[in-house]
């Protein structure tokens, strides 16, 4: 069990949790989080939105009965957590382009974070796309070079990427078959991807998804994927 040092509200139904944690975590990972007993039966998988001096935060959703449990948890309550899992997203020591649709920006941020304490040199653009309230972009464009925000809009109608540069991105399945209709070919791109999920540790095939290279399971093989192993 890990202790919550603080869960609230920053929109409407957007919270954001932090957490007590000790340990490694790469920018794009989740974990299972837990606080209920067997109603609902499976933990839920949520990305980690941010990490440092000892603090995992996520910002999470309310969709449904997990993520309502998980909103009413108090500063000072237990959560389970299990992880961090998956393979998140890779190292690029060059100049970025990030792409985020509703609570798919949850991950970026750490991401964003992360990449500009090893890279301050490397330009990072950040475009954000939300159906009504936006919420984080302040957090977004402390660091970022550039915060491109779209609200009710298509996000990917405003991305232009420049040669060189790798885009990774994260949001509604619709929103990535967009991104990489945009993205050339020539750019590397990094898609991070949302499948139900019961174990999150690769054995109960729940998660698996058929690419052009086979199955793969988000959980394990994800649950960020280069758009070769999409075919996209
Ligand atoms: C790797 C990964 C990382 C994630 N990171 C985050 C995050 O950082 N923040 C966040 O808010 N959410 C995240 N999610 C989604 C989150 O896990 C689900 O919203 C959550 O499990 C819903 O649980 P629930 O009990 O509240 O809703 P349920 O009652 O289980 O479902 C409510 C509704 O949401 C839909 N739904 C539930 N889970 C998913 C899913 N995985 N993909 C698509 N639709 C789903 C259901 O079909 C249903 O319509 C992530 C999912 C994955 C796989
Ligand atoms: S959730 Fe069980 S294999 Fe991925």
């Amino acid at each position: 069990m890990a202790l919550i040092k603080q869960n609230k509200k920053i929109s409407e139904n957007i919270f954001l949790m932090d957490v007590f944690y000790d340990g490694e975590i790469f920018p794009g990972q989740f974990f299972m989080l837990r606080a209920w007993d067997t109603d609902p039966l499976l933990p839920r998988p949520i990305s980690v939105h941010d990490y440092h001096d000892g603090v995992v935060s996520f910002l999470y959703q309310v969709v449904g009965k997990g993520t309502r449990i998980l909103s009413e948890l108090q500063d000072g309550d237990d959560v389970s957590l299990v992880g961090p899992l998956g393979k998140g997203f890779p190292d690029v020591p060059g100049d970025i382009v990030l792409i985020g649709g509703g609570i798919g920006t949850a991950p970026l941020y750490y991401l964003l974070r992360d990449h500009k304490t090893n890279y301050p040199d490397s330009n990072v653009r950040v475009y954000l796309g939300f159906s009504d309230e936006s919420y984080r972009v302040d957090q977004f464009s402390e660091f970022a070079d550039d915060v491109i925000l779209d609200i009710g809009g298509f996000i990917t109608e405003k991305v232009t990427v420049n040669a060189g540069e790798t885009v990774l991105a994260c949001g509604p399945d619709i929103m990535l078959r967009a991104v990489s209709g945009v993205v050339p070919k020539e750019n590397p791109l990094y898609l991070s991807l949302e499948a139900r999920m019961a174990c999150g540790l690769g054995v109960c095939l729940g998660c698996n998804i058929e690419t052009p290279l086979g199955n793969r399971k988000v959980c394990k093989d994800g649950p960020v994927f280069s758009r070769e192993e999409l075919g996209l």
